[in-house]
């Protein structure tokens, strides 16, 4: 009788290739690690659902960050602060902007923000996001705000196109700015053309209208880690 090591499967090898990269290019003695988990752990305590970015994603969005300069960023979908946490903590002079509908999501990410001692750095807005974002565009369109380099889309996916459009119709997103729509892969179930469900709708509907759309340059990349397999919509403003 042979012995055989089982094959894992995708998802375990993903997940075990974040878990042997992680801690070479974001080593546990990093300041910002106990604030990071504190916030992991404070959210999965309040009973958040575990669809957080991982944090080899939010790694990698902190560090585009810096490398475009990128100064002021929009977040839709703030569920417990966890990537508006980490943007701000490996970019010490970033202000996140973050929107959230979930009354409890936003108590937590307030509580989670004040623990991590970015209360200065990162505002939590509760409210319906196109009602937020109106707000915001008329802020931003008087010179009260900053524009925003980096939009980050991660809330109801039903409206992907609608908070995509409302960004960069309403001026919300600098010139060169980048808005990206996370979650439009899906394990693959985004080529389910006549999809019965909203949120595979929600990313083929974003996916064509930003490819047509003569506003902005746009690529999806396909993604895998401890996530599964998904991907994220990336565009350019012209
Ligand atoms: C879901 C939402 C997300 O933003 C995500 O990154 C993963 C899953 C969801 O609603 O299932
Ligand atoms: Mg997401």
């Amino acid at each position: 009788m042979s012995t055989t090591t089982p094959t894992p499967t995708p998802k375990a090898l993903y997940a075990s290739i974040d878990a042997y990269t992680l801690p070479h290019s974001h080593p546990p003695t990093r300041p910002s690690h106990p604030l990071l988990a504190t916030a992991a752990a404070s959210s999965s305590a309040a009973g958040l659902p575990d669809i957080a970015l991982s944090p080899v994603q939010a790694k990698f969005l902190a560090l585009f960050c810096r490398a475009a300069g990128i100064t002021h960023v929009l977040e839709l979908g703030t569920l417990g602060g966890y990537t508006a946490i980490f943007l701000a903590l490996e970019n010490p002079s970033l202000k996140v902007v973050t929107i959230e509908v979930d009354a409890h999501h936003a108590a937590v990410a307030r509580r989670n923000v004040v623990d991590a001692g970015l209360e200065g750095r990162v505002e939590v807005m509760q409210g319906k996001g196109v009602d937020v974002l109106e707000g915001l565009r008329g802020e931003v369109g008087r010179g009260e705000r900053e524009g925003f380099g980096l939009v980050f889309v991660d809330a109801d996916k039903e409206n992907n196109w609608r908070y995509f459009d409302t960004v960069v119709g309403g001026g919300l997103v600098k010139s060169k700015g980048v808005v990206v729509v996370d979650n439009v892969v899906r394990g693959g179930r985004v080529l389910e053309e006549g999809s019965g469900d909203a949120r595979v709708v929600g990313a083929r509907e974003v996916i064509e209208r930003v490819g047509a759309d003569a506003r902005v340059d746009s690529v999806v990349v396909q993604s895998v880690g401890e996530k599964g397999h998904d991907g994220w919509l990336w565009a350019v403003v012209n």
